[in-house]
């Protein structure tokens, strides 16, 4: 059978019965349901009596998976138990990502959203809100380490993509880094272990010293890894560095705002300094993991949280100054730019706010 897209109507069954979707997916997971339909085109019958599982039960349960669109079925005449199934391609990772141990969406999960849940016609009404004292942006002193553990959780993708073209960021025998909004310092201390020439600093709000401290001493990069602390939006950004990074950090901020925060950023570098910017760009796989917080922050008005596309941000680099823009590519895409203080004079003299 071919799924080809759903129908809303179709959709909507599933979304409806989105708890016992879920229990499908972990029980063939634990079962080993999906290492089999990743290993080989399997009958009912065969995969049962591999995996000690009740044929005439199991048939059903891969047709909840079917009607997912995770697996697909041939059948070869009347008898269920004769059908071969496969699973589409990247099953198992993908129920790994979002339901084994470590899952994001188990992280989520401990957001405070059900402030929210059966409550929508009020939030969007605006008479209702996750209070500041529950999640706030930025996160206050009290919420940062859970924020930036949950932020940490989700970098792997990051990691790989920088460390991919780590010669051509940081090839030169000696690079300063700030990563601006740069969480605990994870990002920077798995960039460090990685590129011998590197030093970096966290930029970020003062109350996150204390993580990045102790990913320095945990990651053994003492030496090599500090923080600068400060906030971006009331103060410039600190002068020194051969590079910035700024990941998942702008889409959290009204475009006037990343726009000034470009700026500050092209008025710190020297020219030639490199600015890169990663983040997830906006595509419907990307809209789609994203939906906890599209969901959740529909209550929290200061985060404005929003994915965009990759063109946005060559736009917005080249309207603040930034040439020899790159899309380099990778599990995420990493957009690469120079500052060029000819281009940019017209931004650097409007005394942008902080300064
Ligand atoms: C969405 S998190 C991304 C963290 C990290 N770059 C990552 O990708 O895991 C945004 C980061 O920006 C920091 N941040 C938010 N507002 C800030 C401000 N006004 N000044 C400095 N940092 C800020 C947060 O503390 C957090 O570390």
């Amino acid at each position: 059978m071919n799924a080809g897209p759903l129908t809303p109507r179709a959709l909507m069954s599933l979304l409806a019965n989105g708890a016992k979707a879920m229990d499908v997916v972990e029980a063939a997971l634990e079962l080993g349901v999906l290492d089999a339909l990743e290993s080989a085109e399997l009958t009912v019958a065969e995969m049962g009596a591999r995996l000690g599982l009740v044929p005439g039960r199991l048939y059903k349960a891969l047709d909840c998976l079917e009607s997912l669109g995770l697996v697909r079925g041939r059948s070869a005449g009347d008898d269920p138990l004769l059908t071969r199934y496969a699973g589409v391609p990247g099953l198992k990772e993908a129920a790994l990502a979002v339901a084994g141990p470590g899952a994001l969406e188990r992280d989520r999960d401990r957001y405070p959203w059900r402030v929210l849940h059966g409550r929508l016609p009020e939030v969007l009404r605006g008479t209702l809100s996750i209070p500041a004292s529950d999640f706030g942006w930025p996160p206050d002193e009290t919420q940062l380490a859970g924020f930036e553990r949950s932020m940490a959780a989700g970098l792997g993708p990051f990691v790989e993509t920088f460390r991919s073209h780590a010669p051509r960021l940081f090839g030169a025998s000696s690079f300063r880094l700030l990563d601006v909004g740069g969480g605990d310092g994870t990002l920077a201390a798995a960039l460090l272990a990685s590129s011998p020439g590197l030093r970096a600093d966290v930029f970020n709000l003062p109350a996150a010293e204390p993580l990045v401290h102790r990913t320095a001493r945990d990651s053994g990069q003492e030496d090599r890894l500090g923080f600068v602390g400060g906030d971006f939006l009331t103060g410039p950004l600190p002068r020194g560095y051969d590079g910035m990074s700024l990941v998942r950090v702008l889409h959290d901020w009204p475009v006037s705002t990343a726009r000034t925060l470009l700026e500050k950023a092209h008025r710190a570098l020297e020219p030639g300094g490199l600015i890169m910017i990663s983040e997830e760009f906006r595509t419907p796989e990307r809209l789609a993991g994203q939906f906890f917080w599209s969901y959740f922050l529909i209550g929290v008005d200061a985060c404005h949280s929003r994915l965009y596309d990759v063109d946005h941000y060559t736009r917005l680099l080249s309207e603040t100054g930034f040439a020899e823009i790159t899309v380099l590519p990778g599990p995420v895409e990493l957009i690469l730019a120079v500052c060029d203080k000819e281009t940019g004079a017209a931004t650097n003299d409007r005394g942008m706010d902080g300064e």
